[in-house]
């Protein structure tokens, strides 16, 4: 697809992979409005990007649908859906508490389908639209405290496997992106230091994968990268 003047809603893109994904989407001619929950940020970065921001939880179905509202009043039409909003909490299984688990659950997995199904509602309609799941490493894999985050991911993945095999004879191209650890306050959010080094992933990194293979002719797509730093020191 051509990028120029494209119409794009990326969750989760007041900071970290999502504003970087928004970024590049505007530098290549897009629209792009851009959701998160904290006001602040969201502005600030809306106001950076030159993007449209709507507050609003993923995890909220009247903000999910007063989403599309407003998408739909600032372009009259959506051409991609970047499902990114995300977070972990990362604890033993003994530890686990309910409520982190349905926490990380509503976002990654609830938030990612009632986006999902709302784009879907209009592109089926359009008969032609991008569902750009940003999922994990994380969705392919276990690892020990990876009980909430690494199976919110596995879920996410899929769905994405089944939104693929619905939408694709209404022309909808379902893309799954898997970055590995990339440096952003994700690690903060979730308790934990990431440690800075050159070595590792930026956002852009991951920007790049998913503008390359939205760029694609529509006649085909990709419909899974992994994004893997060369060499990563901590
Ligand atoms: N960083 C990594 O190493 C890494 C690796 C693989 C995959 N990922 C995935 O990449 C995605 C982005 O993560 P990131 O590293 O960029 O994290 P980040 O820097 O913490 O950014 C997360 C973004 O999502 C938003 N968000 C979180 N929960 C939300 C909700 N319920 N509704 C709306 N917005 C929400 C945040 O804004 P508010 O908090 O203001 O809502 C923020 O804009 C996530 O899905 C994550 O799982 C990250």
């Amino acid at each position: 697809m051509n990028l120029q003047n494209a119409t794009a809603l990326v969750t989760g893109g007041s900071r970290g992979i999502g504003y970087s994904i928004a970024k590049a989407l505007i530098d290549a001619g897009a629209r792009v409005a851009i959701t998160g929950r904290d006001d602040k940020q969201l502005y600030k970065a809306a106001e950076e990007l030159k993007a449209v921001a709507i507050r609003a939880d993923a995890s909220n179905e009247a903000d999910v649908l007063r989403t599309y509202r407003e998408v739909m009043q600032a372009f009259g039409h959506l051409d991609i859906l970047v499902n990114n909003a995300g977070f972990g909490v990362f604890k033993k299984l003994v530890d686990m508490d309910r409520a982190s688990f349905d926490a990380v659950f509503a976002t990654n997995v609830t938030g990612a389908m009632l986006m999902g199904r709302e784009a879907a509602k209009h592109f089926i309609e359009r008969n032609k639209g991008n569902i750009v799941n940003i999922c994990s490493t994380a969705g392919v894999r276990g690892a020990p405290t990876g009980t909430a985050y690494y199976a919110s991911k596995f879920a996410l993945r899929g769905m994405t496997e089944c939104w693929r095999t619905e939408l694709r004879q209404y022309n909808v191209r379902v893309f799954l992106v898997n970055p590995s650890e990339v440096l952003t306050t994700f690690g903060a959010v979730a308790g934990f230091v990431q440690k800075e080094n050159e070595t590792k992933l930026r956002g852009e990194d991951i920007a790049h994968a998913v503008k390359a293979v939205l760029e694609m002719d529509d006649r085909g797509f990709t419909p899974e990268v992994t994004v893997f730093a060369t060499n990563p020191k901590d």
